[in-house]
């Protein structure tokens, strides 16, 4: 039997994003702009450029701009046709031009409740799930990478990095069982935030899983687990006992959007990146150090 193409990409974005407040109370988190894209455009770009060619969207209240922004606009481009700002029109036409799907969480039940709202549109294929908090910048794209391991194991296989031992206790972390080679590896378990000192390695869980069907058999019976929530890792777990799960360390430098510092130091990499940009932000953060050392020896 050859094996089944991976086409189809499921976001979850129906999270409160309660780490932002107050700018996520009347705005969705994937809209905050990394300089000046939503995050969630870096996420979709990824996906496209890894091949991908359907993208579910699982929303939620309040989520609505996610949808109006890759909708097309006519009287915006039609204003930018009339004053020849082409160079905008293009940039409003790269959203709309993308086969973007939508539906809604009901209520914000846990990222594991948020996956199986894509069972219908997933049916019996391979396929993705990207979550926003995560941007990753790759020469092969990361959603890539994992698919071309899947082409190799036809198993459920998982996005990792290694982290500092320090911050382990934030982020799922890999108990291995077994490396088979280049940097992919069998998983004995997974371990949620293990306590500091106790975590069996430094490989972290990052927002890149590609998936067999056979985890909606697991998300459709699994009741929920820390924070009243359906998790999605203790239904990986479960998938894990009777289909062997990788894992895979992926090329490539991870960005967290999900939180504050991180968002920062995106924000500010990424307008150190662009040619438009960077001589001006440099010269702004030079002299943002020498104000703030100055006050400093002040008092
Ligand atoms: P997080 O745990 O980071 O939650 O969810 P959040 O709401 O986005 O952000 P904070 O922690 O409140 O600041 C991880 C991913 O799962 C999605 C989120 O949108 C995010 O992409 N998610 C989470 C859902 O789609 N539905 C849920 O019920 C929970």
């Amino acid at each position: 039997m050859t094996v089944k193409k991976v086409k189809k990409a499921v976001i979850p974005a129906a999270g409160l994003g309660t780490r932002f407040l107050p700018a996520t109370k009347a705005m969705p988190k994937e809209m905050l702009p990394i300089v000046d894209k939503p995050t969630i455009q870096y996420i979709i770009e990824e996906a496209v450029a890894s091949g991908i060619e359907d993208i579910l969207i699982v929303t939620g209240k309040g989520k609505r701009a996610i949808e109006d922004h890759f909708d097309s606009v006519p009287e915006l481009e039609q204003t930018l046709i009339e004053k020849g700002k082409s160079e905008f029109l293009a940039l409003v036409e790269e959203t709309t031009n993308i086969n973007i799907h939508f539906i809604r969480q009901s209520k914000p039940m846990g990222l594991g409740h948020a996956v199986l709202q894509a069972k219908a549109f997933v049916g019996d294929e391979p396929f993705v799930v990207m979550l926003g908090d995560d941007i990753v910048q790759a020469e092969v794209p990361c959603t890539r990478q994992l698919i071309e391991e899947y082409y190799k194991t036809e198993r459920s296989i998982i996005g990792v990095q290694p982290v500092s031992r320090e911050v382990t206790h934030r982020y799922g972390i890999v108990d291995l069982k077994e490396s088979i080679a280049g940097g992919l590896h069998k998983v004995e378990s997974f371990v949620e935030k293990p306590a500091p000192g106790t975590e069996p390695s430094n490989l972290a869980i990052m927002g890149r899983y590609l998936f067999t069907p056979q985890i909606f058999k697991f998300l459709e019976t699994q009741k929920a687990g820390t924070g009243g929530e359906i998790q999605l890792t203790d239904a990986i777990t479960r998938l894990n006992e009777m289909q062997n799960v990788f894992v895979y360390e992926f090329d490539g430098k991870r960005y967290d959007v999900g939180e504050k510092l991180g968002f920062i130091q995106t924000t500010l990499e990424f307008a150190l990146n662009r040619e438009d940009l960077r001589e001006d932000v440099l010269k702004m953060m030079t002299q943002l150090i020498e104000e703030q050392t100055t006050v400093k020896i002040t008092i």
